[in-house]
């Protein structure tokens, strides 16, 4: 029994598709669409709308069926879903059986910050992951228990985040704000405290500027799809282990980008397609992927790859897209091989 109440995270991380370092968080969505019919029979104690895996009787699937509130929760339910229906609201005393639950997943209902009583998720003294991604959402969802370790909150309407929401989330590793209506000003140092926090995505947002404080301990961190113009001088400076850092279709510029801006170590890919950059952004050594992909570059020097050459100096860099400007492969000059010894595919024009 031990065994397979341990297993069960993995096992339904593995169906699910449910993956931290999946970049592309919408192709997931589909993914999770199965039937859970898979599971075969339920358990005898569950919702008798819902179903609980008999061999996995910690989890109770209550996918796509037309629900309008939360159903009852049996005591002994860790995992919830409840994607796929048409859930308004939540009552103060939904999960007062199921204390220690979890996970809770309520993707795709019509959810409003109104119709959510009282402390509900704060009450859950073990939540670890809570997705209200695809809701009706104008505001972030609290307070929250210190236990969260995954918010997910995309496609939803939320314009503010104040600076004490996440207060304390000691653990909060992973949070998505994907398709909301956040500006750089109303999330403002609401994520400095979290220590654990890897994974941000604030793309298809509203920003127009970067917002200030966010933690060092990031890897992951998207800005897609914005209306930044310009980055701060030294921004990323204590960044120490960021690897992923995406800043595709916004408006930056040379003029916006300071020298060493993008000069990080560990960083590993480096997403600035679809801007209106002229000349190629410095970047470190260690730099594997790097996509420059229909800005405006019209020159190629190869100091913004390499320093100095020499034999244990040179561009790590794999992937190189450049295709969509002004550059041709007559442009670009003979020492460049010397410097990018390791591309293997340069995409131009
Ligand atoms: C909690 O359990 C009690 C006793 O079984 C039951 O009467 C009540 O409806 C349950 N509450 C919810 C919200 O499921
Ligand atoms: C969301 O809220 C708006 C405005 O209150 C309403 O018009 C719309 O129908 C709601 N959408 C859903 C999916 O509930
Ligand atoms: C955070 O995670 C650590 C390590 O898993 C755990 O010991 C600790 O209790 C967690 N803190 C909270 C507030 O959940
Ligand atoms: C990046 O910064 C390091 C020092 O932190 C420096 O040695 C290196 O030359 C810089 N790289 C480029 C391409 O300017």
């Amino acid at each position: 029994m031990k065994v397979h109440q341990k297993a069960v995270p993995f096992f339904l991380a593995l169906i699910g598709g449910i993956v931290c370092q999946d970049y592309y968080p919408e192709m997931r969505y589909q993914e999770e669409d199965y039937s859970f019919s898979v599971y075969g029979p339920s358990s005898p104690n569950c919702a008798p709308e819902c179903n609980c895996p008999y061999n996995y009787p910690t989890a109770m699937y209550c996918d796509e069926l037309k629900l309008k509130s939360i159903p009852m929760v049996p005591p002994g339910i860790k995992y919830l879903y409840l994607r796929n229906n048409m859930i308004e609201s939540i009552e103060e005393k939904a999960f007062e059986n199921v204390t220690d639950l979890q996970w809770l997943i309520l993707d795709h209902n019509h959810l409003e910050n109104s119709k959510i009583k009282g402390k509900v998720f704060s009450k859950l003294k073990q939540l670890k992951k809570l997705h209200i991604n695809y809701n009706n959402l104008t505001e972030v969802v609290g307070p929250l228990p210190k236990t969260l370790q995954d918010l997910q909150l995309a496609h939803n309407k939320i314009s503010k985040i104040s600076s004490n929401y996440l207060d304390g989330l000691v653990n909060l590793t992973f949070v998505n704000l994907q398709r909301n209506q956040l500006k750089a000003e109303a999330i403002s140092g609401a994520f400095k405290g979290l220590k654990s926090l890897e994974y941000l995505d604030l793309s298809f947002n509203q920003l127009t500027k970067l917002p200030t404080g966010l933690p060092a301990s990031l890897m992951m961190l998207y800005f897609d799809n914005n209306k930044i113009s310009n980055i701060p001088d030294e921004y990323f400076k204590n960044f120490n282990v960021l690897q992923h850092l995406r800043f595709s279709h916004n408006e930056l510029s040379d003029a916006g980008i300071p020298g060493n801006t993008f000069n990080v170590s560990s960083l590993i890919e480096l997403d600035l397609s679809y801007n209106k950059l002229k000349s190629i952004p410095t970047v470190n050594e260690n730099l594997e992927n790097y996509y420059l992909e229909v800005n405006e570059i019209e020159k190629f020097a190869v100091s913004s790859f390499c320093k100095v050459l020499g034999p244990l100096s040179y561009s790590k860099v794999k992937h190189l897209r450049l295709d969509g400007n002004k550059i041709k492969r007559s442009n670009l000059p003979p020492e460049m091989y010397e410097c990018l010894r390791v591309a293997n595919d340069i995409a131009l024009e």
